[in-house]
């Protein structure tokens, strides 16, 4: 059989996206953002992230069929984000990927967001490892996973107990009147900062937290300390060092992350590690990961920046991989989980 050309839709948060994928080939990957609308709210209005993604959703997929020279009807697959996500978001894929899937009688395949973070890699690196680790880090969820088969056995070994590491960039670029969204204006105030200027404590890595959570993460405490630290300067009228405070806020998200991912490939013997996720896309975090993995013997994979945050590519190669597998296409009954745990890949 010749490989399976897949149309891949995203929207669970405020990038409505789809793409085209045959294969490993990514033929077409067109996103829509409203990040304009929420800036002024400092955050995604999911109410307004719904209305703009039902405006988005018949464009963007005539483009990406154009883009990719593909007419619809060619298409084998149709795999969509069936979450986790914002409700009101996920529910207008949903429903574009299930009108497709009856107009055109193909299968629908719902699909988890997360697990697409990860499997976006084989468009850019090719076929995966037997297993491997994952660190995955996007707005809303920060975990580190063990991966045995992409479609069907992704375990979730920790995560966050309280923000997410995107959450955690956000809100510093708030304090620091920087703009929304706050991991690429902070990573770019970093490059020309001091990441030692200011020690930022690494959550959970203490020898008594390390006990009971060597692979989870704490982000709110590292929020609170920048929050504190800035009010305190400007308190007593001193400048704040924006790029100061950027890059050791920065430091101390990249190096428990870091940190953590190394240490759950020693502790379950992977000599892979993947990263995945809209932080995935920063530049210390990545340049840590590649100089700690390699002093450890681990291979480094993820995916160009550009594939990092939300795009319609990730749900299609997944997609992809799931139809190869073989499993079953979802029900047309099925509907968006706000909340699908990770290890849940085809709804
Ligand atoms: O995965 P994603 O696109 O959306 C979710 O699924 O949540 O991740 C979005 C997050 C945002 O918090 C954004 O600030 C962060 O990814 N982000 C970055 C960078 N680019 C995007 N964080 C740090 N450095 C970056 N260069
Ligand atoms: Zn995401």
């Amino acid at each position: 059989m010749s490989e399976p050309l897949v149309i891949g839709i995203e929207s669970s948060c405020d990038e409505t996206g789809v793409a085209l994928v045959r294969g490993r080939e990514l033929l077409a990957n067109e996103v829509a953002s409203s990040v304009e609308q929420h800036v002024r709210f400092g955050g995604v209005v999911p109410e307004v992230a719904s209305r703009a993604h039902l405006q988005a959703m018949v464009p963007t997929l005539r483009r990406a069929c154009e883009k990719a020279g593909v007419d619809l009807s060619e298409v084998d697959a149709i795999a969509v984000t069936a979450g986790p996500g914002l409700m009101g978001a996920l529910v207008v894929g949903l429903s574009a990927a299930k009108a497709l899937a009856v107009a055109l009688d193909k299968p629908l395949y719902g699909l988890n967001h997360l697990v697409g973070h990860i499997a976006v890699d084989l468009l850019d690196h090719g076929p995966l490892p037997p297993r491997f680790g994952a660190l995955l880090v996007s707005g809303g969820h920060t975990s580190l996973l063990v991966v045995d088969d992409i479609t069907c056995r992704v375990t979730e070994v920790g995560s966050t107990i309280d923000d997410a590491a995107g959450e955690a960039y956000d809100k510093v670029a708030r304090v620091l009147g920087m703009g929304y969204p706050g991991g690429p204006v902070i990573d770019a105030a970093a490059a020309d900062g001091d990441p030692r200027a200011i020690a930022f404590p690494r959550g959970l890595t203490s020898p008594r937290d390390l006990q009971a959570h060597r692979f989870d993460f704490s982000f709110s405490g590292l929020k609170t300390a920048v929050s504190r630290w800035v009010e305190t300067q400007r308190r007593d009228g001193r400048a704040v060092p924006v790029a100061d405070v950027a890059a050791s806020f920065q430091e101390a998200v990249a190096d428990v992350l870091t940190a953590k991912a190394m240490d759950l490939c020693a502790h379950h013997e992977l000599d892979a590690i993947l990263l995945g996720g809209g932080v995935a896309a920063n530049s210390r975090l990545r340049g840590l990961l590649e100089e700690r993995a390699t002093a450890q013997g681990v291979a480094v994979r993820r995916p160009r920046p550009g594939l990092c945050t939300d795009n319609g590519a990730m749900m299609a190669a997944l997609g992809v991989e799931v139809v190869k597998a073989g499993h079953r296409p979802s029900s047309l009954a099925i509907g968006a989980n706000s909340g699908l745990p990770v290890s849940t890949v085809l709804v």
